[in-house]
């Protein structure tokens, strides 16, 4: 594989942040892009070139049919000054899964990783190095065939651009409030909730909203079909300890977003000697469990945060506290073994560094 590279007059190059402190995220973006193009049935060769706006058609099929898929990954800082990638190969073969969902073209895993590694490369002193923050990494794809009518597209552009972030816990490592969704839902059996696509996070800003008038960062959503069992949060899985076991929702009916970080999740915990099982828990057993006493923690897992405990349920009118607003151990030993682990300040037993340079 070819990677071309286009030049620019290094006058265009942005203004570098001035301080790790304010990144935020999503809202910085670095001077490269890779780009690579799908026509006439193949993928074009990748080119790596400056961030700049893209120039669609009006009519395009992803601005009325919302053929798109994207995938949110991280790169890490390391103490030695090498930038970690955490399980990459993961997030490529979700969004070939993504794609087939959505009847688009799958992007070779090799290349996907190969071209991600040289933008990386490329764009490393934009890669921030205090504690929390990383170079989040946002691999996309849209249908870009002009022309009004539902169908796949028959052209396509996949693009990887890159955001240094901040942490996700400025004000240091804390609980957050969640709102259960009782009326709307996010997936439902045979629909897109397994597949990352835009329009499952359209179809979700309306409850985000509402959540937000109780104090609640994120939406926990429940199953389709009950509105009863815990399914996952807006852009995270959630894990909830009840009776001193680690439930969390299967993936059988595919309405749940395959998390990598849940996936090492539940690796961690297992190996950690805990019992952890992928089964569905009921809205109604986590509540009244946080009463009795056998909900002892929640927490969330996603790339954004690795793992972020939960503080409160804010359900049928009222917040239910759990663990009294406090960081259960349990939750406390997730995020230091995953962020050790990602950020190379231990030994990775398990093969999921993969080391840019
Ligand atoms: C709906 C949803 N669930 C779960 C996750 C967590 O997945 P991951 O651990 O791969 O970031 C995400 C984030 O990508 C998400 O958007």
């Amino acid at each position: 594989m070819k990677i071309n590279i286009e030049s620019f007059p290094e006058t265009e190059l942005k203004q570098k942040y001035s301080s790790e402190d304010n990144l935020g995220f999503g809202k910085i973006f670095t001077d490269r892009m890779l780009v690579i193009e799908y026509k006439n049935g193949a993928w074009e060769d990748p080119t790596i070139k400056k961030y700049s706006p893209i120039t669609l058609d009006p009519s395009a099929i992803v601005l009325h049919y919302a053929q798109e898929i994207f995938e949110g990954q991280k790169a890490f800082s390391t103490p030695d000054g090498q930038i970690n990638l955490f399980r990459p190969d993961r997030n490529a073969a979700r969004f070939n899964s993504s794609a087939r969902r959505m009847m688009m073209p799958e992007v070779d895993p090799e290349i996907y990783l190969t071209g991600l590694k040289e933008l990386i490369k490329l764009e490393k002193d934009w890669a921030p190095k205090s504690p929390g923050t990383s170079l989040y990494i946002r691999p996309t794809m849209i249908g870009i065939e002009p022309g009004l009518g539902v169908r796949p597209s028959t052209d396509y552009l996949f693009y990887i651009i890159l955001s240094p972030s901040g942490p996700y816990f400025p004000e240091g490592f804390q609980c957050v409030k969640i709102f259960v969704s009782e009326f709307y839902i996010r997936a439902a059996p045979g629909g897109t909730g397994s597949a990352k696509t835009g329009g499952n996070y359209a179809a979700s800003l309306l409850v985000g909203g509402e959540a937000e008038n109780y104090g609640c960062s994120q939406v926990l959503w429940l199953d389709a079909i009950h509105k009863k069992y815990v399914e996952e949060v807006g852009a995270s899985n959630i894990f909830f300890v009840y009776d001193d076991v680690i439930y969390t929702a299967p993936l059988t009916s595919g309405t749940v977003l395959p998390g990598v970080t849940r996936d090492s999740t539940i690796q961690l915990a297992k190996d950690g000697g805990m019992t952890l099982k992928e089964e569905a828990l009921s809205i109604d057993e986590v509540i009244e469990g946080i009463y009795s006493g056998k909900t002892s923690e929640v927490f969330m897992s996603g790339t954004a945060a690795s793992i972020a405990p939960v503080g409160s349920l804010y359900y049928q009118n009222k917040e239910h506290i759990i663990n009294n607003f406090e960081i259960g151990d349990i939750s406390k030993k997730l995020y230091r073994q995953l962020t050790d682990i990602q950020y190379g300040k231990v030994e990775d037993p398990y093969g999921w560094i993969v080391r840019v340079m």
